[in-house]
């Protein structure tokens, strides 16, 4: 039976980069003997603007139906002054939430052809492989109670609560366990448990279960601390597992050590292993539109997808394989481009990807 994508390019630079990855998608279906059937919807100001809201009821219907669901970006300038409930973020996190895709995995990988396209030295980050495991349905992301209320002086004050159940952090936990053991068997937990209860808990949650994994090594570190090792020893590091906040953060810095935002896929999946993948990097609405986008996180999102949910392995590899030859034949979007290079475009980058192919 044919699987079913469902496809969301949303805003800003989301359709140009989508549009490349649905080329490869197209390409393996037609000469590789996928089974897929792939349908289009809207998410974000898109959505809003189609139908006043950033998750159309449809759509969330069509994703929780589909086996997968490839995301481009959500967000921009035109919808910034919207009421924070209606905002194109709201449509990401409910289809996060919606679907239950609670763990959130981030590869930090490093394309030794880029290796001088990162702001770190090379021999920082020559051989760079992270992981990292980000919780994605809790924390304070979605904790109640939240708001901006106003005091009895008249002074507004904002608030949002840090939240965390115990079988919430156990089963992004077992996610990241379970990960280190198919890796090198480190995992490191990012918490900042000397100041927040919530995460006091988290660590002693990741602390109980590790008798499950005898053959996984595990290392906590507060997020400060964790924030300065990345970028000073980042390959001291296997697996990390944190928080939605703090995976958020750390996850745009891990990036940087990889060349370029434009690099790094992600997968978001449910405790079925059915997934939402889309591109780390938003919708960078400054070069929306202008062909200049680098679609490799997009086309290396269908890579995981094509590993996580769809059960193949083996095409999975076939487009990180193409991936890493136009890298190596020399070609650069802007973003991962050195003094003296020329830059190519969005779609000439996804015409090469499908020729490697
Ligand atoms: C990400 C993004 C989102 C997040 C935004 C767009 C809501 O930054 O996927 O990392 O904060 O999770
Ligand atoms: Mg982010």
């Amino acid at each position: 039976m044919s699987q079913n994508i469902v496809i969301l390019p949303g805003d800003g630079i989301g359709p140009e980069i989508v549009a490349q990855a649905v080329k490869v998608l197209e390409h393996l279906r037609d000469e590789r003997g996928l089974d897929i059937t792939m349908q289009e919807a809207l998410v974000g100001g898109a959505a809003i603007d189609a139908t006043g809201g950033p998750l159309p009821g449809e759509t969330l219907n069509l994703a929780k139906a589909a086996d997968a669901v490839l995301l481009g970006a959500v967000g921009g300038y035109q919808w910034e002054s919207l009421d924070a409930s209606i905002r194109p973020e709201k449509g990401l996190l409910g289809l996060r939430a919606g679907l239950e895709l609670f763990a959130n995995l981030r590869p930090a990988l490093l394309f030794e052809e880029l290796a001088q396209a990162s702001t770190l030295r090379p021999e920082v980050v020559a051989g760079l492989d992270i992981l990292i495991v980000r919780e994605l349905t809790g924390g304070i992301y979605f904790g109640q109670p939240r708001g901006v209320r106003t005091l009895e002086n008249g002074e507004r004050e904002g608030y949002n609560t840090l939240v965390y159940r115990e079988s919430e952090v156990e089963r992004i936990a077992r996610v990241a366990f379970r990960a280190a053991q198919k890796r090198n068997g480190r995992l490191c937990s990012v918490d900042k448990a000397n100041v927040l209860e919530s995460t006091e808990l988290w660590r002693e949650v990741v602390n109980r279960i590790s008798s499950d994994y005898p053959d996984v090594e595990v290392s906590h570190m507060y997020v400060d601390n964790a924030a300065m090792q990345l970028v000073r020893d980042p390959k001291q590091f296997d697996v990390l597992v944190t928080t939605n906040m703090f995976g958020d953060i750390l996850s745009d810095l891990a990036s940087m050590l990889s060349g370029s935002i434009g690099m790094l896929p992600s997968a978001s999946l449910d405790k079925n292993n059915k997934g939402m993948y889309e591109p780390i990097h938003g919708s960078a609405p400054d070069i929306a539109g202008q062909d200049k986008a680098n679609p490799l996180a997009t086309i290396l999102s269908v890579a995981m997808m094509l590993r996580y949910s769809l059960q193949q392995p083996a095409l999975a590899d076939v487009v990180e394989t193409a991936v890493q030859k136009v890298l190596a034949d020399g070609l650069r979007t802007a973003d991962i481009c050195a003094a003296g290079q020329t830059p190519v475009s969005t779609t000439q980058m996804g015409d090469a990807v499908l020729a490697a192919l």
